[in-house]
């Protein structure tokens, strides 16, 4: 088992930023519900605890609360925002509600520098709050370390028995040297090494892949995108030639899309590739359909129909090749399953993340197939799936791809689909890769794409009076794709892609930039 820290979640927005922040320090963190018995944490054998932060109050009548053995467990523990509220409150301590919400930036000043936490930080550390509820009195055996303007208890200790609490926000990037605290919980007072790397996970992943599926078959449907790649390549590691890979073409993929796919997975690794070239099938259905919902649903719904026949003519070509029946049909379908799609969302009354789950849910796989799951990704976070892929010998290129919808270009081609609009937005959008790759921002954004407005509008190209459709170019900043900021390109690139756009797209007479953020506006225009 790995050497791990516990994460109980009292909901709050910032729970896998915890999570991330102490695998990036080496260490297994994993989350669980704030209500796990302390026999179940005990088994896991955690070398720490965190509490998280979280919407509720401790006084009030539905507060989350924790089994109280937790604190029996021998294990150090940290509470943060309301996660030390908690703490204090259990133990002995005073919460009242605070005249006003403390939230934004603040000045911590470390008073006593022996605190662990604080061990090689300076006196002087800016801070982000977000509480309304304020210590008023501490437990027996606790002590102040550092204060801020509105809190004498901003850091506390219990140093004889390993108790700390923050009530600001280490793990948010607006305290910068918040990583360094948790790394001084991690390692110095829990005692962690650095044992979580991608390099250990890939040797573990593979083992464990093994053990699951033994001599049997799987199938993994290959989307092109880094979750379902790393896979692929984590399982082919692990099973060679039992694994096989569905990719289908709908259309509405990328230039070079399904090249790259069958050139890296099919002739470099050698990954047995089933293309499905279903295209012509998706564009059929799509024809005449403008409204974006009808669109996703037809799209969903072919996909399934295509994947389920792809797999039935696989298992039919296997059961003719193979006479020995303990290998004959696939019995495992492979997803790349992340992490925050598994962890439970708590149901906790103005917890964002809760609602959250549900925005998109990844294409919509074959229920009625009767196939075991294997899922190698389940355990990782989106930026390890990354390391993973590099790790196990995939390109940059895919690896560290943007996201990539799955319904496609179809949500980028506004109104009806037609293979005309899909040529034009193709090209187009390959101009808008390739000149972000050259400037070298490709790859530090989080999405940056063409979409096609079928709008015709009166131009002047060469001599002659156009009548065109117009471009938009889209380039947003994520840490998830809940929230995104419109990215502030240079003019100048801006005017090299759209020169390049109206003299080498035929069919485009304008471009424009969109300058909406994401709320307001989605990041997808459909
Ligand atoms: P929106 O447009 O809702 O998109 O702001 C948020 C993120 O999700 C991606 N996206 C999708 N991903 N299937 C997916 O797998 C979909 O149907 C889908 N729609 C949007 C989008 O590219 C962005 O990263």
């Amino acid at each position: 088992m790995n050497e791990q820290i516990v994460i109980l979640d009292f909901g709050s927005q910032y729970t896998q930023v915890i999570a991330r922040r102490i695998r990036e320090c080496n260490v297994y963190s994993q989350i669980l519900p704030f209500d796990t018995r302390a026999r179940e944490i005990a088994a896991l054998k955690p070398r720490g605890i965190i509490l998280s932060g979280g919407p509720s109050s401790v006084y009030a009548k539905n507060a989350p609360l924790p089994d109280k053995k937790i604190f029996e467990l021998g294990a150090p523990v940290l509470g943060i925002c309301y996660g030390v509220q908690l703490l204090a409150q259990f133990l002995g301590g005073k919460v009242e509600k605070g005249s006003k919400r403390e939230y934004g930036k603040g000045t911590l000043a470390v008073k006593d520098a022996t605190c662990a936490l604080f061990r090689g930080l300076p006196a002087e550390l800016q801070v982000w709050n977000s509480h309304g509820d304020k210590l008023t009195k501490l437990p027996r055996g606790f002590k102040p370390v550092a204060i801020t303007e509105n809190s004498p208890f901003a850091a506390i200790e219990n140093r004889a028995q390993e108790l700390f609490g923050l009530q600001f926000h280490p793990e948010v990037v607006h305290t910068p040297r918040g990583k360094e605290i948790i790394s001084n919980f991690v390692h110095r007072i829990c005692g962690c090494g650095k044992s979580w790397t991608m390099r250990k996970y890939a040797g573990q992943a593979v083992e464990e892949i093994r053990r699951q599926v033994g001599r049997e078959k799987v199938i993994l449907g290959l989307s092109g995108g880094v979750d379902s790649c790393v896979a692929a390549a984590l399982l082919h590691k692990a099973i060679g030639n039992q694994l096989t890979c569905i990719f289908v073409n709908n259309g509405l993929l990328r230039a070079r899309e399904a090249e790259v796919v069958q050139e890296v997975f099919g002739k470099h690794f050698r990954i047995k590739l089933q293309y499905e070239d279903a295209s012509k099938l998706f564009l059929r259905r799509l024809k005449g359909v403008a409204d974006p919902e009808r669109k996703r649903k037809i799209i969903g719904k072919t996909f399934i129909e295509v994947f389920e026949k792809a797999v039935e003519s696989n298992l039919r070509l296997d059961s003719a090749h193979s006479a020995d029946t303990t290998t004959r049909r696939a019995k495992f379908l492979a997803q790349g399953t992340l992490y925050p799609d598994v962890i439970e969302s708590m149901p906790i009354a103005g917890n964002p993340a809760a609602m959250i789950k549900s925005h998109h849910n990844v294409g919509g796989l074959p229920r009625k197939m009767k196939f075991q799951l294997v899922e190698p990704l389940k355990c990782l976070f989106k930026d390890e799936v990354r390391q993973l892929g590099l790790e196990l010998g995939l390109p940059k290129e895919i690896v560290l791809r943007q996201p990539f919808p799955g319904p496609g270009l179809a949500v980028r081609c506004l109104g009806e689909v037609t293979p005309e609009k899909l040529r034009v937005l193709r090209r187009a959008d390959a101009i808008v890769v390739e000149e972000m790759k050259a400037w070298g921002l490709y790859y530090k954004t989080w999405q940056t794409f063409a979409v096609l407005l079928p709008v015709r509008s009166v131009g002047v190209q060469g001599d002659e009076r156009t009548y065109d459709w117009t471009l938009a170019i889209r380039a947003v900043e994520s840490q998830d794709g809940m929230t995104a900021d419109w990215v502030k390109l240079p003019y100048e690139l801006l005017e090299k892609i759209s020169l390049r756009i109206t003299n080498e797209v035929r069919g485009l007479n304008r471009v424009v930039f969109d300058l909406t953020s994401k709320p307001p506006g989605t990041i997808e225009w459909e």
